[in-house]
């Protein structure tokens, strides 16, 4: 056991009261300045963001709803890393999606079909990733460098290379990349990543949904052999009769030979190369995979991990590396009644290898070779680790799942692998954090709406916990259906991981809840059992991130940052940020939970589950902001020493519209706000006294 001493070993800061106002709000003491919005460009020729919707060139702007985020040190000149930096660094964050009707000057437009290719290409190149230099001036300012060598954008259109097992498969033959070597971009990058040997992950989330398949295209892969493709397409929703978010692929391009847009069509086209070399009928297992970006070299192309699987992947976060074990990367997969994997090198850690200069072939050797395991929680606080590797426990040409044929098929489709060895079935995994401290994992458990008395376990052990719906209520349908946030479980929970050993490399583990989300008002025995009041009660989370082991003499308190993409409490208060200082896995004890559905009809449903609960967190979790309106808080990242610490603030005023703003903020935050379009924004959050932010 590792013992800690955490000094000191409180919150030293006053919560932030819930609240529905326009601006980011911190406790007292604690100041916000904007560093990284929407549209700011990161070329010195591209000219100042007029937020009007003229705007081009996102290529060499920010893009939309930013997103996952990492700080990595740069020396005091040139482009080498310097782990002790805390006024000069490349920040690199995710843009996961955009607010269309935003980037235009009058919303989206469709002609005769046809979406304008100008259009498209801003919303394709407002997704992605972007990597900049920030410098933090002597006077405490800090400012990304509008001219650096280094900034860098990552688009859906940048050239990509596949590595791992699945390169080369025949399943990824695209008309772009006939041989399976190479693909363009990655899309809707949620969490991330950040390596210890200075590489950042980038995460393909809601990939799906990009995609345009015409009905009849599933006969058409019948027809030619492909039928295996479409247990595959359906298992991860590429559905047919799905147009494509933004209908991209209706693009008429302006040069010849442009397929920038037509590879948004998957769908097959008849009599034509089954092997998908001649369309992009084989796109969709393009994505989907997790992305190594080096920060420090703005031209080298990121390489896809297959070897991690391919899902809706959430985040991946590395666990403690010890020289001479073998590493673990926690991942999530964010959809409903899906699962937790960790996947753990073939190479045991050298540390050496932190500082090689060749980043990404030390990727290559601790991401391409190993093993995917996926969670089984048990009821009595104990699980394991399940190989998802052909050939074994049923992952076999004679699954009656899914036929698989090597172990690059397994991998293609981590899903229906994972199903076969009847992993356990999570409220929608979110982002995984480590603690620095002890290698204890954390995932969050955001919601899900689909979760009733009937199929509760001990790891996800409430249904209906809505605020709006108490435990009886009578509704009009079973789930009810008048919205996400009045169905199934709707606050989420923090589960949290120990393994066996404390070592990477292990294969089973012991479990609990961290924390359940809830309103603080609400039944203590059923609904609230972390017992949240007023100054921590929060619903939904989804971002989660230790916060460094900072370099200061007796500071080593890890806070554990929560971040909420709140459907349930929405109406009560934007979304938040909470920070924590955790206990350890198995400090509560058990708790019995009782489930009661009845519908309109008159039929009762009850479930009575036992489950694993942490020691009741009281003072040690405590809001420290809230954002503005209609926005979600995720991704977080600080410099070395703690005291400067990066937030996103992703899509305010979503459900506005250039003729109807919702929010306008950031202008909002410094009084300025008017009639300015919301942007997504990095903010910089710092003690007025020079302390580290949180304790
Ligand atoms: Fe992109 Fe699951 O959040
Ligand atoms: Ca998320
Ligand atoms: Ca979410
Ligand atoms: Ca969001």
């Amino acid at each position: 056991d590792t013992t800690v001493t955490v000094n000191p070993a409180t919150l030293a800061f006053t919560a932030v009261s819930k609240n529905l106002n326009d601006v980011v709000t911190v406790p007292e003491g604690y100041s916000v300045a904007v560093l990284y919005r929407l549209g700011d460009p990161i070329a010195s020729t591209v000219g100042v963001y007029a937020n009007d919707g003229q705007d081009t060139n996102f290529a060499q702007r920010a893009g939309d709803h930013h997103d996952g985020m990492s700080f990595f040190g740069l020396g005091a000149t040139g482009s080498a890393p310097d782990a002790n930096n805390n006024t000069r660094g490349m920040l690199v964050l995710n843009h996961e999606n955009i607010t269309q009707a935003y980037l235009h000057q009058a919303g989206a437009t469709t002609v005769a079909g046809r979406r304008p290719e100008a259009e498209a290409i801003k919303e394709i190149e407002a997704h992605g990733v972007s990597a900049i230099e920030v410098t933090r001036a002597s006077g405490g300012a800090w400012s990304y460098v509008q001219s650096s060598a280094l900034n860098r954008r990552v688009t859906p259109n940048t050239p990509i290379v596949i590595n791992g097992p699945v390169r080369g498969n025949a399943q990824l033959r695209t008309l772009y990349s006939a041989d399976a070597t190479a693909g363009r971009g990655t899309i809707n990058n949620c969490a991330n990543g950040q390596m210890p040997w200075n590489t950042y992950l980038t995460n393909e989330e809601n990939w799906a949904g990009y995609f345009r398949r015409t009905a009849g295209d599933a006969a058409v892969r019948t027809a030619a052999g492909l039928a295996k493709q479409n247990v595959s397409l359906a298992r991860y929703g590429v559905r047919e009769g799905a147009s494509g978010n933004y209908g991209w692929s209706t693009v008429q391009p302006s040069t010849a030979g442009d397929t920038r847009f037509a590879k948004w069509n998957a769908t097959a086209t008849a009599g034509v190369a089954a092997d998908g070399s001649a369309d992009f009928r084989n796109e969709p297992f393009q994505y989907g995979w997790v992305v190594e970006i080096d920060p420090f070299n703005p031209t080298a192309a990121p390489r896809k991990r297959t070897a991690l699987g391919r899902m809706n992947h959430e985040g991946c976060w590395p666990g403690r590396t010890i020289a001479g074990t073998r590493p673990a990367f926690y991942m999530g997969d964010d959809a409903q009644n899906e699962y937790i994997y960790k996947f753990v090198s073939n190479a045991a850690w050298a540390d050496a290898d932190a500082s090689n200069a060749d980043r990404l072939a030390i990727g290559d050797k601790y991401l391409d070779t190993g093993t995917l395991y996926v969670a089984r929680f048990n009821a009595d606080g104990s699980g394991q680790w399940l190989p998802l590797v052909f050939g074994q426990n049923g992952l076999t040409s004679a699954s009656t799942v899914y036929p698989f044929a090597d172990q690059a098929d397994v991998l293609i489709n981590t899903r229906l692998a994972a199903d076969v060895l009847g992993a356990t079935k999570m409220n929608r995994p979110e982002w995984t954090a480590v603690n620095p401290v002890n290698g204890e994992m954390y995932c969050t458990l955001t919601n899900n709406s689909s979760r009733t008395p009937a199929t509760t376990d001990a790891a996800n052990p409430r249904a209906y916990t809505d605020p709006k719906l108490p435990q009886g209520d009578v509704v009009n349908a079973d789930p009810p259906t008048s919205s996400q946030a009045t169905r199934g479980n709707a606050n989420g929970h923090v589960i949290r991981v120990r393994e066996n050993g404390d070592t990477t490399e292990a294969t089973a583990f012991t479990w609990d809840v961290y924390a359940f989300g809830s309103g603080a008002d609400l039944d203590r025995t059923n609904i609230n059992l972390s017992g949240l009041d007023a100054t921590n009660d929060f619903s939904s989370p989804d971002g989660l991130w230790f916060g460094r082991n900072t370099n200061v003499t007796g500071q080593v308190a890890p806070v554990l940052w929560i971040q909420t993409d709140d459907g349930a409490y929405t109406d009560v208060t934007n979304c938040m940020m909470l920070a924590a200082l955790p206990g350890r896995v198995g400090d509560g004890g058990t708790r019995t939970v009782n489930n009661t559905l009845t519908t309109a009809a008159g039929v009762t449903t009850t479930s009575t589950t036992t489950t694993r609960i942490g020691a009741a967190p009281g003072a040690n979790l405590k809001r420290f902001l809230v954002g503005p309106k209609e926005c979600e808080i995720t991704g977080i990242t600080s410099t070395p020493d703690g005291r400067s610490l990066f937030v996103n603030i992703q899509h305010p005023g979503e459900n506005g519209n250039a003729g109807n703003i919702t929010s306008s903020w950031p202008a909002s935050q410094t009084g300025q706000g008017g009639s300015s379009r919301p942007r997504s924004a990095t903010i910089v959050i710092t003690k007025n006294d020079g302390g580290i932010v949180g304790i």
